[in-house]
């Protein structure tokens, strides 16, 4: 029996060329569509989990009246997420049988053995060259998610200061019309098919699918999704890709704070998050990858309700409301109150993510966030903990703390929190906020650190927090060579 089939007909550019694709398996990869329905092998599969890079294309979208790129992994894209967009994969790049300069600097500088990274590495560089224009990332920070066994990184770093950022998009958008999403049907389920693919194009639209089909998995940057599909092989029946709805995209200033649409990816959330929280914002830079973070949505990351989410505490320490809707029905909750256990969230059927309020900081708050991980770059955390804390007079006057990894949920350190308000803010207050820390958290031991190292690393993180405060000239943190490219 062969893959159900759904109806949908996706239409994309590919390197310049409209490609019409009907009758599809939804959760088809856009790698596994290259590599083998069109037999376009450049695009490698190295780990299908977003981790190794090989498979980086680039995908360009409207974005007003320019077309704004980015370099996703392929291997965990779902091929109706390219509708309406344009493709570039390698085989895109050389011209008149000309190598394009990237991939010149990279025979030049010897940054290629084996070869199998170098596609993907070519499309980090090109991608960083066709955007940087608007970025200024250092090129370390741009390939953190392109592994290499074989050259190390010299030659592949020499390779991204030969090349000069002028290399111009090989596709024309205008070739789809006037860039705007074409009206598909991948709406319309079809009889007897187990899969299907809904695409909603406004929220009204969204709210009414998701009350319709409760059980149907949301697909937002598919950086989770995407491996449940090609690792675990789950069985999903009703898909609701939210990337069409442009409400869910909205940034916009609050009265109190910023409204933060849950289909924002974050490298649009970035810029003003680490505005308002210049830590949260060096956080976000180590995120998963320049890759995971062209696709992974602020929403998708707190709905998933993972104990290790990087946005969830510092978003908590920061005082944010989380907004669900329900058929158009809309609460609104502190953030914290969402994730109720490990696996169970505060959402009722048909309920989604819409967006997280984030306030605008007092402007003495201190605020700090710790992430602890094996690798500086494209790593989950075994502990993530995050500072807000308000001081008069040298003595707290409010405190919310809040941490990932320490227990089954992200949640706030109530006792901590609790041995610090009121309290001067000496040596000896934080020696007993540590010892109360160990009474908020009983973490797990697993393959990322044992329990006894997480409350150990969690303690620390406050005495950090108390060192950066009490003497700011201390150097307390190593930049790695990431930050400088
Ligand atoms: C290589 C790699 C590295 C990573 N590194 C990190 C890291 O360093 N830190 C970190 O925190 N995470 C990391 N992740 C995990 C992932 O990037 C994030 O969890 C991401 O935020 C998920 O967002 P998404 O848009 O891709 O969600 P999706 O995969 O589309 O969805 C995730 C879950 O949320 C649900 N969902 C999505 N949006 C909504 C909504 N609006 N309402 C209701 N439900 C919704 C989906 O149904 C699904 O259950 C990494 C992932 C990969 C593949
Ligand atoms: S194959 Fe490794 S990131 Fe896609
Ligand atoms: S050249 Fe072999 S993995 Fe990079």
């Amino acid at each position: 029996m062969g893959e159900p089939e759904s109806q949908a007909t996706i239409r994309f550019l590919l390197n310049g060329q409209v490609q019409v694709v009907r009758d599809v398996d939804p959760t088809r990869t856009v790698l596994e569509h290259l590599r083998g329905d069109l037999r376009r092998t450049g695009s490698k599969e190295g780990c299908a989990e977003g981790d190794c890079g090989s498979c980086t294309v680039l995908v360009g979208e409207p974005d007003g009246e320019t077309v704004s790129w980015r370099a996703v992994n392929s291997c965990i894209q779902f091929l109706p997420m390219l509708h309406g967009k344009a493709l570039v994969t390698v085989e895109g790049l050389a011209k008149d049988g000309g190598l394009h300069p990237v991939q010149q600097a990279m025979v030049d500088q010897h940054g290629s053995q084996c070869g199998f990274c170098t596609p993907g590495i070519v499309m980090s560089l090109y991608a960083k060259a066709v955007s940087a224009k608007g970025t200024n990332a250092p090129s370390a920070e741009v390939l953190a998610g392109n592994l290499c066994r074989c050259t190390g990184y010299g030659p592949i770093l020499e390779v991204a200061r030969a090349v000069e950022a002028e290399a111009a998009p090989v596709v024309d958008l205008s070739a789809v019309g006037d860039g705007t999403l074409l009206d598909l049907s991948y709406d319309d389920p079809v009889q007897g098919v187990t899969r299907r693919w809904l695409a909603p194009r406004s929220l009204d639209q969204l709210a009414a699918a998701f009350v319709a089909h409760p059980d149907a998995t949301i697909i937002a940057g598919a950086t989770d999704v995407g491996l449940w599909v090609t690792k675990l092989r789950r069985p999903l029946k009703t898909l609701i890709d939210i990337g069409q709805v442009a409400e869910l995209k909205r940034i916009e200033p609050r009265e109190s704070g910023v409204w933060i649409g849950a289909g924002v990816r974050y490298v649009d959330a970035m810029a003003t998050l680490g505005g308002l929280y210049p830590e949260l914002g060096a956080m976000m830079r180590r995120l998963g990858s320049t890759q995971v973070r062209n696709s992974g949505t602020l929403g998708g990351n707190i709905a998933n309700g993972s104990p290790i989410g990087d946005m969830p505490p510092a978003l908590i320490a920061a005082g944010a409301t989380l907004v669900l809707n329900q058929g158009g029905e809309r609460r609104q909750i502190p953030l914290e109150a969402f994730f109720l256990d490990y696996g169970q969230q505060d959402r009722r059927p048909g309920e989604f993510v819409e967006a997280v309020i984030v306030p605008t900081p007092a402007p003495e708050l201190v605020f700090k966030v710790f992430k602890l991980s094996k690798r500086f770059d494209q790593d989950i955390s075994a502990v993530c903990g995050a500072f807000a804390l308000r001081m008069d007079g040298g003595v707290v006057t409010s405190a919310r703390i809040a941490f990932g990894g320490m227990a089954g949920t992200p949640r706030r350190a109530s006792g901590c929190e609790a041995a610090l308000i009121g309290q001067p803010w000496s040596e000896a207050t934080i020696e007993a906020a540590m010892a109360a820390l160990d009474g908020d958290y009983a973490p797990l031991s697993d393959m990322r650190a044992s329990a006894a190292y997480r409350s150990l690393a969690a303690r620390n993180m406050l005495r950090k927090v108390f060192i950066e405060t009490s003497s700011p000239d201390l150097v307390t943190r190593v930049e790695p060579e990431s930050a400088h490219g």
